[in-house]
């Protein structure tokens, strides 16, 4: 056990005590750290957070269940030319209200100069020469998968986001495209487009706010909860005790039958040894999983990638990157693996080596802290797919996945992100 331990007489203590096992080779007894095992480690059931989309996506797969129809075996007839309304095609494609908009992905003639079109997807500016016919365009774009069961396209029509009417007015508008992009600025042609670069230096408290995380997760240490406990009470020397053990994580946890990551350990043990509640994804929380995490800053990520239980994981985590979830029907690798090096709208995907090891991270853009739980979260809800609670199964043998992606680059937590 690291550190002096002082626990007499409580529960946290006869817990403890409980867990403390003897290695098959006697050489050492080994402590296992205590987890209350008996309660979610996260609110339940699991509210959306305010302020991100409200919609009930339950027919659709999540990364926890199968639910989503089945794709069209055939084409839709079309009896006659498509007919439809060119001029309400051109609005339609950029309306980012129905679950993106076609410039995420497509430059579009004209229709995307304001709008920083993405290029995951080809350049439709002069698809009206391409000799493609009404009937396969309408089909393309009311369902994709009838031509190509593993296009990253969103099945517009069979799920709802634009009527049969709108889906013409859509063609109509890509026959009119003839000619090719004429770009305003340098910003908006996305081959132009400069990556951006994240220049502060995260670990400066004046250039990243994340830092107030550090200073709070200390304060906690310290801090006696109503047992008389606090975590300095059974570890002193924080410093040195953990100098790596947060790069080691997640890991395969056998009496949680999943992987467990820092945040999940953080309220299991807090609860367990020092009494108190600190669910995943509240502040205490966020502060204890950035402070231990800035205990290993400078260490090597290195989880367990060899072990049975872990190889099984992360073969299921890969497996789980590539189910298409919610209404927009995308894979993780939809958009972390195959538009890897582009732009999607605004938006630059880069690798995801170095997706890992700045979190939890600082959001500049939302003015908080997110932890990697939080983020899967947000990358579900934002392809119009429900959410799991942030302690699941699934998502931890995602981030054990993402994590071996990682392996050894250097963790710097907190980081900063847009
Ligand atoms: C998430 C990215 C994404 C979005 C958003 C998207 N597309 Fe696509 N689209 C693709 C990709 C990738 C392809 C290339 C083939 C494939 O994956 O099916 C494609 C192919 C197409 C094609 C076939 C082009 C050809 O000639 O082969 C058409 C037409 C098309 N998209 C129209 C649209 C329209 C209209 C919208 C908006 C309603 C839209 N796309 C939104 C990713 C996207
Ligand atoms: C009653 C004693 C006790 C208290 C209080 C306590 N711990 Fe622990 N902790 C242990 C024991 C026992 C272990 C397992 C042996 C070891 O790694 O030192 C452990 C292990 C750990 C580990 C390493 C886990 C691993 O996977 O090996 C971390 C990190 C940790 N504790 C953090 C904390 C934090 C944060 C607090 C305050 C919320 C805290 N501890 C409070 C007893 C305690
Ligand atoms: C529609 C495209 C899209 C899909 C699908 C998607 N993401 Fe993301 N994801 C993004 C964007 C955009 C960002 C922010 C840009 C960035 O940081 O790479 C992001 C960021 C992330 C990050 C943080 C990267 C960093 O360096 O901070 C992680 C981790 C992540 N996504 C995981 C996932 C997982 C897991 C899934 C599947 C459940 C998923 N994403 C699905 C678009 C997507």
């Amino acid at each position: 056990m690291r550190g002096k331990f002082l626990a007499v007489g409580v529960a946290a203590a006869a817990s403890m005590m409980a867990s403390v096992i003897v290695t098959d080779s006697g050489a050492r007894a080994q402590s296992k750290a205590p987890l209350g095992l008996g309660q979610d480690a996260a609110a339940r059931p699991w509210k959306r957070y305010p302020g991100w989309p409200a919609a009930d996506y339950s027919k659709y797969n999540t990364l926890g269940k199968l639910a989503t129809a089945p794709a069209p075996k055939e084409p839709r007839k079309l009896t006659g030319p498509v007919g439809g309304d060119a001029a309400n095609g051109a609005k339609l494609v950029a309306d980012r209200s129905r679950g993106g908009s076609c410039l995420a992905c497509h430059v579009m003639g004209p229709a995307g100069n304001a709008d920083l079109p993405g290029n995951v997807a080809p350049d439709l500016s002069e698809i009206g020469n391409a000799g493609r016919e009404d009937e396969w365009l309408y089909n393309y774009v009311f369902d994709a998968r009838v031509y190509n069961p593993e296009t990253v396209m969103p099945p517009w029509g069979s799920h709802g986001f634009f009527s049969e009417a709108e889906i013409k007015d859509i063609v109509a508008f890509l026959k009119t495209l003839k000619s090719p992009a004429v770009f305003r600025t340098a910003l908006d042609n996305p081959e132009k487009r400069p990556q951006p670069v994240e220049k502060r230096d995260n670990l400066d408290p004046l250039e990243n706010p994340g830092m107030w995380a550090v200073e709070k997760g200390e304060e906690l240490w310290k801090l006696k909860s109503a047992s008389g406990f606090s975590c300095n009470t059974c570890h002193s020397d924080p410093k040195t005790s953990f100098k790596t053990w947060a790069a080691s994580m997640p890991k395969w946890e056998p009496r949680l039958n999943k992987v467990l990551g820092v945040e999940e350990f953080v309220t299991r043990h807090a609860r367990t040894t020092i009494g108190v509640d600190w669910p995943m994804e509240t502040d205490n929380n966020r502060a204890m999983s950035v402070y231990l995490h800035f205990l290993a800053n400078g260490t090597p990520i290195k989880v367990d990638t060899e072990s049975a239980e872990a190889k099984a994981a992360i073969a299921r985590g890969v497996e789980l990157s590539k189910r298409k979830v919610g209404a927009l029907n995308m894979a993780c690798t939809d958009c972390h693996g195959i538009a890897v090096n582009k732009w999607i709208r605004g938006q630059w995907m880069g690798e995801p080596k170095g997706q890992y090891d700045h979190f939890p991270t600082w959001r500049t853009s939302l003015l908080a802290i997110w932890d990697i739980r939080q983020r899967f979260q947000w990358c579900s809800v934002n392809i119009r797919g429900d959410e799991l609670p942030p302690d699941s199964k699934e998502y931890g043998d995602l981030e054990l996945y993402l994590a071996s992606q990682n392996q050894g680059l250097t963790m710097s937590v907190p980081g900063i992100r847009h």
